[in-house]
């Protein structure tokens, strides 16, 4: 059996013509939600994802704007760089891109941004929010996940998931998401004992450790629903011979270019899982529909209640 492909461009062209909807009827009342995205230095790949972030906005009709500060910048130099992006009553969604340079203290970036614009869903108000049940601003990838699984039928409640990964962006959020929708949820890691038999018994996977084709087909039950949330490009070849074992036309591309994205789950889960998202082409698309449908919602709380931002600014960590 094949796995059912879940189709992360198709979602994101449902929540597109949803959104592009609300975004008329606001832009019509006056209101045009803007996102700034900060972008420091000249990482490829972040620039790769800032772009598509803005290419998003245009195609919706939201405004956008971009800062590109130095590789060079000071933690002092980004925090008044939010404070301004805080204040700029046209701004409704910032999003600083990750990583930063090591020299930049993250943390005190992340909590700089007023919880009411924090489009990425990294400040600690709305993960606290997450945590308590309350509404927020939900970071992308989890929620594009939750979507991924919505849209597709999956049934969450009750069901067994397990959430490979513990990071703050991605792992955390997302067990906390399937913990609300009802499922029992294990959440694994690199310390984790007897992985593949706490993987056999779970009716979801999460995947997102970041390590190429990880979780192996045979850790899969049969017919259960994987998100693979990794994108990793390999250029070596033994790793592209252990991946597209089976695979001869992807085997062959990898020959021709050099590299191959892959995801965090071995590509012989196809054969396995009852339903499973691409790499490309599954969450990643996903995830930038939600940080369009955060800056709506955004733009459209902080209209609604102009209280909305000064009373989260003053309750965020500064
Ligand atoms: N870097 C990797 N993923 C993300 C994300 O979702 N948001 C931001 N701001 N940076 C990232």
């Amino acid at each position: 059996m094949t796995a059912r492909t879940l189709d992360g461009q198709k979602i994101r062209d449902q929540i597109f013509a949803e959104l592009s909807d609300e975004v008329r009827l606001l832009t019509a009342a006056g209101v045009r939600p803007g996102l700034a995205a900060v972008l420091v230095g000249e990482n490829p790949a972040s620039q790769l994802y800032v772009k598509s972030k803005i290419a998003a906005c245009q195609q919706l009709g939201l405004s956008s704007a971009l800062l590109t500060p130095p590789a060079t910048v000071s933690t002092l130099h980004l925090l008044a760089v939010v404070e301004d992006l805080n204040r700029d009553n046209d701004v409704d969604g910032i999003l600083v891109q990750l990583p930063l340079p090591p020299q930049v203290d993250t943390k005190r970036i992340l909590e700089a941004v007023d919880p009411a614009k924090d489009v990425d869903g990294f400040h600690p108000v709305n993960l606290g929010r997450l945590v308590s049940g309350r509404p927020g601003l939900v970071a992308c990838t989890p929620a594009g996940c939750m979507e991924i699984l919505r849209r597709n039928d999956i049934k969450i409640e009750g069901a067994n998931a397990v959430v490979l990964g513990r990071s703050d962006i991605v792992g955390k959020p997302m067990a906390l998401l399937l913990m609300h929708a009802n499922a029992t949820v294990t959440i694994c890691h690199s310390k984790t004992r007897g992985l593949p038999d706490l993987l056999r018994r779970a009716d979801i996977i999460v995947a997102a450790m970041g390590k190429a084709g990880y979780l192996e087909a045979d850790w899969i039950k049969p017919g259960a629903a994987v998100i693979d949330v990794g994108t990793n490009r390999i250029t070596d070849h033994k790793e592209a011979e252990r991946l597209f074992h089976g695979f001869p036309d992807r085997l062959e591309k990898f020959r021709a270019k050099g590299s191959a994205l892959v995801g965090d789950v071995h590509p012989g889960a196809v054969n396995i899982a009852g339903a499973l998202t691409p790499v490309p082409g599954g969450v990643g698309p996903t995830t930038i529909a939600m940080l369009m449908s955060n800056t709506v919602k955004a733009a459209r709380l902080r209209r609604a209640s102009p209280k909305f931002s000064a009373t989260q600014s003053t309750t965020s960590a500064r």
